[in-house]
């Protein structure tokens, strides 16, 4: 098994292939944290703890005249609060006596194979190969009776450590929860670099990377989604760590609303880092017997850098998070209709884009928004989930046969989130929305948010998008949502629980995604929240892919892309070729370059197809021909990024292998061209240093050795020029 409990020793252990989990029921049977990193054997690292007496860290109660007993500087697993501990806590209790104080203590363990269950959340699930056994710890704090359960579950042969929390009120009074983080580290050392990925609508996931320093440094989102400004994944790391060598730990939020991951360097250089739903806002009232399920936060440690730290996460989320059949199977190329037409289209203008497209090796057609209701622009008609029969003549039905009809499947946009108050919807149930009475509601995008706390608003939503779903042929749905929340109050609670509504909003999205998404596992659905407002693991349960970006611009689109790929697998990042000048930022890049960025992740088109040359649209056709042919190589390999886009200004690259490392693709886009420029040369990564490669128009041969160690010259390009290396291993007896 990969957890045992050492009796003799009260240690527990969480063993991986490549990497050791301990912890300690430390006297008087607190739980303390001893170490996570490299694999080690069953030795027992109770030694590091080394008492001391320290001024001002106080003392529980019952170690009586012994001064090195603190809980202010040993590390633990679930830290106190309002007892012994000044550090960030891992939960806040508002007693029912009015107390805020939580001391937990272990009372109980179980060990089982399998997964740890998270009522109404999504979690990773062991798929078949893998080997996943779980741990619950029971700490309970006997003055308040309130117990904590903390879960871990091993991914042994992943290398992943899951963990969650679970809350029970135990007592006969009411209490409230107001900070409760899903995993709490605490590592003995502070040599750490804290690396985050921030942005904003259009520019999401930039990498941060900064030392630590002493306080707290903390990222999270208060949107009422994971947001466009700060992603819920970050890394801890050694300063030297990069690519290819130190130590990265990986921490990654299972959770698409609110959260908040905090980084504090204490008194002696130690490092507490917590993640879990962000505490602001956060109220949750539990009556006697009434238990709380906390989000789950996915672990990863590397000892080989980034590259390894990636590929855990690559792995493990393609395999053990999304619950879409579609996950595995070739997804079709898309052209979408959005920047083709914005809200400007009859059936005629879209019946013609898709004709035009078939010959590009398209193999779907996405309506995008403007089809229902009175939606002739942003500021009316969500909510009426109607097709408007003034546009689409034919009905959906009719729009969907034709589509079918040129082999193509169809797809439609749908943002069952929201409503406009010029709609019949917000007419009838103005108080179906997230708004304060008496207080004037906020608009994002003209547009107010629904009560997804509400159960009635959920089953008509379910009701309402499952109706279109049956009413063609809907393969494809691309799921947006396009403002964050404001005014978190719901019309049908008391004012004692109005603190849960920002989380009951995520449980009923994920109540509302469970009764559409998984009741139909043939259609094919898409994320996005204004591009990459909500990408997070919490969706990829649901979608496997997530519209990466509004931002289609080739250039920026290497920066974006190389920040969503330190966590996310390439079949989830949704990229497109669109049209020059670019409708973000005005800048022309070829064609040839826009689909070798595109094609860095679930590839398709975002233009239209009428107002293209017949050269062009040959181009857009081999490329989808050369994407579909090396789709599983692109998706399904390990993915190497051979340059940071924000340090290196002169080009950009990155690899793809495939697991048996037979073959690899490699992608490079000049981004700063200087005349009479230095030579430079490309070094690639992740191939078999003993075997010969043969490279796609090239007469010679290399060894993998060489191509690592000593690279290839990277040809005269022209500004935003790119090339592609398409790499075969030579095996003995064929290729010469
Ligand atoms: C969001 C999406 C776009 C498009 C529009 C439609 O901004 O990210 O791709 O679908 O909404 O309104």
């Amino acid at each position: 098994m990969s957890v045992r409990y050492v009796e003799d020793k009260k240690t527990f252990i969480l063993q991986t292939n490549h990497c050791t989990y301990q912890m300690k029921i430390s006297d008087y049977d607190y739980l303390l944290h001893l170490y996570y990193g490299e694999r080690i054997d069953d030795e027992d690292l109770s030694y590091l703890i080394q008492p001391q007496d320290r001024g001002f860290s106080p003392n529980p109660n019952e170690v009586g005249n012994d001064r090195t007993f603190s809980l202010d500087v040993f590390p633990q697993e679930f830290s106190s609060d309002g007892c012994c501990d000044y550090r960030i806590s891992s939960i806040e209790v508002k007693n029912g006596d009015g107390s805020y104080a939580f001391l937990g203590k272990v009372t109980d363990y179980k060990i089982y194979p399998g997964k740890y269950h998270l009522e109404g959340l999504p979690t990773l699930f062991p798929s078949e190969n893998d080997t996943v056994d779980t741990l619950e710890i029971w700490l309970k704090d006997v003055s308040s009776k309130v117990t904590v359960i903390l879960c871990y579950s091993v991914f042994e042969e992943k290398d992943i450590i899951t963990r969650a929390v679970k809350v029970l009120n135990e007592s006969e009074n009411t209490m409230y929860l107001n900070r409760i983080m899903s995993a709490t580290i605490d590592f003995m050392e502070s040599d750490f670099d804290f690396v985050h990925f921030d942005g904003r609508h259009t520019m999401e996931r930039n990498l941060t990377r900064e030392p630590i320093a002493y306080g707290v440094q903390s990222v999270g989102s208060a949107r009422g989604a994971s947001s466009h400004q700060h992603n819920p994944f970050v890394i801890l790391c050694d300063h030297n760590a990069n690519e290819d060598v130190g130590n990265c730990y990986g921490f990654s939020f299972v959770y698409s609303g609110n959260f908040r991951c905090e980084v504090e360097k204490d008194q002696f250089d130690q490092t507490r880092i917590q993640f879990g739903i962000n505490p602001k806002g956060f109220s949750y009232q539990l009556k006697s017997g009434e238990k709380f399920t906390a989000p789950e936060v996915v672990l990863a440690y590397s000892s080989q850098g980034f590259s390894k730290l990636s590929h855990l996460y690559h792995d493990v989320f393609r395999e053990n998070l999304c619950r879409s059949p579609w996950v595995n199977k070739m997804r079709p190329v898309v052209i979408n209709s959005w920047e083709a037409t914005y809200f400007d289209f009859d059936d005629e203008k879209l019946l013609d884009i898709a004709k035009k497209s078939v010959d590009m090796g398209v193999d779907l057609f996405v309506l995008d928004d403007g089809w229902f209701g009175k939606r002739d622009s942003d500021s009316s008609g969500l909510g009426d989930w109607k097709v408007n029969t003034k546009k689409i003549k034919r009905g959906l039905k009719g729009l969907a046969d034709e589509i079918n009809k040129m082999g193509l499947k169809f797809g439609l946009w749908i943002e069952p989130e929201m409503v406009s108050e010029d709609s019949d919807l917000y007419r009838t149930h103005p108080d179906w929305c997230l708004t304060i009475p008496g207080r004037a509601a906020t608009r994002g995008r003209y547009q107010l948010v629904l009560d997804l706390s509400r159960k009635d608003v959920c089953d008509y939503i379910i009701r309402e998008i499952n109706q279109v779903l049956e009413s063609a042929n809907i393969e494809y749905i691309k799921w947006d949502m396009n403002r964050n929340i404001t005014e978190v109050w719901s019309h049908v609670v008391e004012p004692e629980k109005q603190g849960e509504i920002y989380h009951r909003y995520i449980l009923g999205l994920y109540y509302i995604m469970d009764h559409i998404i998984l009741e139909h596992p043939n259609i094919l659905f898409g994320g996005c929240a204004g591009g990459g407002g909500r990408f997070d693991p919490g969706m990829l349960y649901y979608h496997p892919q997530i519209w990466c970006s509004d931002n289609t611009d080739a250039v920026n689109r290497l920066m974006i892309q190389y920040g969503t790929s330190f966590a996310y697998p390439i079949s989830t990042i949704e990229s497109h070729v669109s049209v020059c000048p670019n409708h973000q930022t005005g800048r022309s890049v070829s064609l040839e370059t826009r689909g070798v960025v595109a094609m860095d992740g679930i590839f398709g088109f975002e233009l239209d197809s009428t107002k293209m040359a017949e050269e062009d649209k040959e181009i857009c056709r081999k490329q989808s021909e050369f994407y579909k042919k090396h789709y599983d190589l692109i998706v399904k390999g390990d993915y190497y990024r051979l340059t940071d886009p924000f340090e290196n200004k002169e080009y950009a690259a990155w690899q793809h292998v495939s697991k048996d490392q037979k073959e690899a693709l490699v992608s490079l886009v000049l981004t700063e061209k200087e005349p009479n420029a230095p030579q430079r040369y490309l070094r690639f990564k992740g191939l078999d240093s003993t075997a010969f490669y043969h490279i796609a128009g090239d007469d010679r041969t290399y060894s993998g050795k060489v191509l690592m160690t000593v690279g290839v010259p990277i040809p005269n390009l022209a500004q935003y020029e790119s090339i592609q290396y398409y790499l075969k291993k030579i095996e003995e007896g064929k290729n010469g």
